[in-house]
């Protein structure tokens, strides 16, 4: 007994995402073959690999390939191969589904972006798989039978919100995806899949590095004859040819194949290892963030092959994470076909691949630095953030990490600065590189500790990127200079400031004493300031003091950090505190006096962008005093 034909419903996103690929203004839509092809292709790496390690498996490997088929009557093109196939279960949970990382950030973006064109070329940023199939067919067929299993399914669609599945007695071991093409529309981008010359066009353009044969009917066959096939790709291996012979173009498709991005990448580079450990290495930086660089299930992108046999994706043991984003092949002529991932974590070999993959990336953005300096500005800009955190993952290599670093700063709002334009500009006698971090730039630039190193021409870094917090405190300096946060510890911009000081700090003695036990709730001193110029008042930290941003993103990580005080500093060239001085000499016990202090401390904390304790009181005192004014 059979069971009937099931209907299911697409989950949620792979209905929308479905919806986007009917409707698809997309130019391209000849990739719907490369995306059949590359997935075909895997089905059989996949069978490949699994055949050798299950010597029991019942399965078929005398003659792996793929073949495309065209019916010009019927208006279909199928592609077929004989690799792992899928059961009914992996039919639903793959076909059906959408298990990406990124997918609702994907589809948030679409419905964000207002016009038809905007939310196409996400399409190319985020890739659609096998669901490109609906670009440029309304009806779509796969039968499908599992390798080592004796029942196949067919799964059948048109892409509207439900797919049917049934059983098949008689499917080949393999996966066939067959697409009823809609009709030819030129204009619309679609033309005619049936047609050999233009599948065969397609096939070298987008697959011809597949390492499968990727089989055709021979256009000419002899009258009544069943035609012969040909394989149409060269199966060429682009990392086993010499750079002169490959194009960037083949570089390009290749990219695209393995990185699942529709779009070139920013940069293509090879290393060539010779001698007792030999390998190649094909890699490429794309030219734009995937939308789960900073999620957790996001995949590392270096693939390992041995001897052109492909072994994983994802291989962790090759790249760092905080060069996650760095696509490509490995392929090492001396590792085991068997080799597993817990074996490539301590293969000594493995560790001095990667060391000198590492040096390469690092190398290459260097390069780009100096001789492309646009690219590299798009590289930063997409890259930075995770390459900063490399700056604490990566000691080895800190130093050459912070050269090809570059950071926002005072000195123009528009361009960002390397650290070594940063030092070559510095003031003469300045010692150290100043920076504020903080969430925004401009509650950066607005802050009142900007102010007298605005005032006095210092040069600061402004970081807001949160892996920002954490490296400044990790990294002993650039150069031989050290890194200090211009909200921290004592600052003295000249000597003259000095001298002034040291006279004021008499005059204001008392007030310092009787302000740092007012406050002592909230900040553990009270004491003047030489940053401040228009102000009257700001927070600071002590040098080895945590900011509140970080302890912050501490708590939203769930750990537990205890309060920490901080010392408020106060302008006494400020009317405001010059005001208290003497308020407070003439009615030390006025309460009034106190609420001052208090105003004034709350102030320096909104300044920087913090959070009062208690803002209703805050409001209270404020409208007070407001309605005195008045
Ligand atoms: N010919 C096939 N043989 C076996 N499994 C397949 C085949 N085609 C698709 N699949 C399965 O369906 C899944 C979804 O395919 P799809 O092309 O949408 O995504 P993907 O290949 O994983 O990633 P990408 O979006 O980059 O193509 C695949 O991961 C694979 O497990
Ligand atoms: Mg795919």
């Amino acid at each position: 007994m059979t069971t009937p034909t099931q209907t299911f419903e697409f989950q949620s996103e792979a209905r929308q995402l479905l919806q986007l690929m009917i409707h698809s203004i997309y130019s391209n839509k000849d990739v719907f073959l490369r995306e059949l092809v590359s997935n075909a292709s895997d089905a059989l790496d996949k069978l490949r690999l699994e055949s050798f390690r299950d010597k029991d498996l019942d399965a078929d490997t005398d003659d792996l390939h793929v073949e495309i088929a065209v019916d010009a009557e019927q208006r279909t093109l199928s592609v077929r191969d004989n690799g792992i196939g899928m059961t009914r279960d992996e039919v639903i949970g793959l076909i059906g589904t959408i298990a990406k990382s990124g997918t609702a950030e994907f589809l948030k973006k679409v419905k964000e972006s207002k016009d038809a064109a905007g939310s196409q070329d996400l399409i190319g940023q985020f890739g659609v798989g096998f669901y490109a199939s609906f670009m440029v067919a309304d009806k779509v067929t796969l039968v499908t039978r599992r390798a080592g299993t004796s029942e196949g399914v067919r799964w059948e669609s048109e892409g509207e919100g439900t797919y049917t599945i049934e059983p098949v007695e008689d499917a080949p071991q393999g996966t066939t995806v067959t697409l009823h093409l809609k009709p030819e529309d030129t204009e619309d981008h679609l033309f005619d899949y049936t047609s050999t010359r233009k599948v065969r066009e397609i096939v070298k353009r987008y697959s011809d590095f597949i390492t499968w044969p990727v089989k055709m009917a021979a256009e000419k066959a002899e009258e009544g004859a069943e035609p012969a096939l040909e394989t149409v790709n060269s199966m060429k291996a682009l990392w086993a040819r010499s750079s002169s012979e490959v194009e960037q173009s083949e570089y390009n498709e290749f990219y695209k194949h393995i990185s699942h991005d529709w779009n070139d990448p920013l940069e293509t580079f090879r290393i060539q290892a010779e001698g007792t450990f030999e390998y190649q290495a094909l890699l490429f930086i794309p030219a734009q963030a995937p939308l789960d660089l900073f999620m957790r299930e996001r995949k590392r992108g270096v693939q390992l092959y041995v001897k052109r046999v492909f072994i994983m994706d994802d291989c962790e043991a090759l790249m760092p994470e905080y060069l996650r984003f760095v696509k490509g092949v490995v392929d090492a002529q001396d590792l085991s076909l068997n080799v597993s991932r817990e074996i490539l974590q301590q293969d000594r070999q493995i560790r001095m691949i990667r060391r000198r993959l590492v040096k390469k990336v690092l190398q290459t953005v260097k390069t780009m630095m100096v001789e492309n300096p646009e690219n590299y500005a798009k590289f930063w800009g997409e890259f930075g953030a995770a390459v900063k955190e490399g700056l604490l993952d990566d000691v080895d290599n800190r130093d050459s990490i912070l050269e090809i670093a570059s950071f926002a700063s005072t000195h123009d709002a528009d361009a960002p600065t390397t650290l070594k334009d940063y030092v070559a500009r510095m003031k003469e006698g300045q010692e150290v590189v100043y920076y504020l971090t903080g969430e925004s730039r401009s509650l950066i630039e607005n802050s009142p500790h900007m102010e007298a190193f605005q005032a006095k021409g210092f040069e600061v870094l402004v970081l807001t990127d949160p892996i920002d917090e954490m490296w400044v405190d990790a990294v002993s300096g650039f150069d031989g200079k050290q890194f200090q946060s211009i909200a921290k510890g004592e600052v003295d911009l000249d000597s003259e400031d000095e001298d002034r000081n040291a006279e004021a700090k008499k005059d204001f003695a008392d007030l310092m004493t009787w302000m740092t036990t007012t406050l002592s709730e909230n900040v553990k001193e009270v004491r003047l300031s030489s940053r401040l110029t228009t102000s009257p008042a700001c927070i600071v930290g002590d040098s080895y003091d945590i900011t509140p941003t970080l302890e912050k993103m501490y708590r939203a990580m769930g750990q537990e950090v205890p309060k920490q005080k901080r010392i408020l500093e106060l302008n006494p060239t400020h009317p405001l505190v010059t005001g208290l001085r003497t308020a407070h000499e003439a009615r030390p016990e006025d309460e009034a006096v106190a609420e001052t202090a208090e105003l004034l401390y709350g102030m320096a904390l909104l300044a920087e962008g913090g959070e009062l304790a208690d803002p209703s009181r805050f409001i209270k005192l404020m409208a007070q005093r407001l309605q005195h004014s008045l």
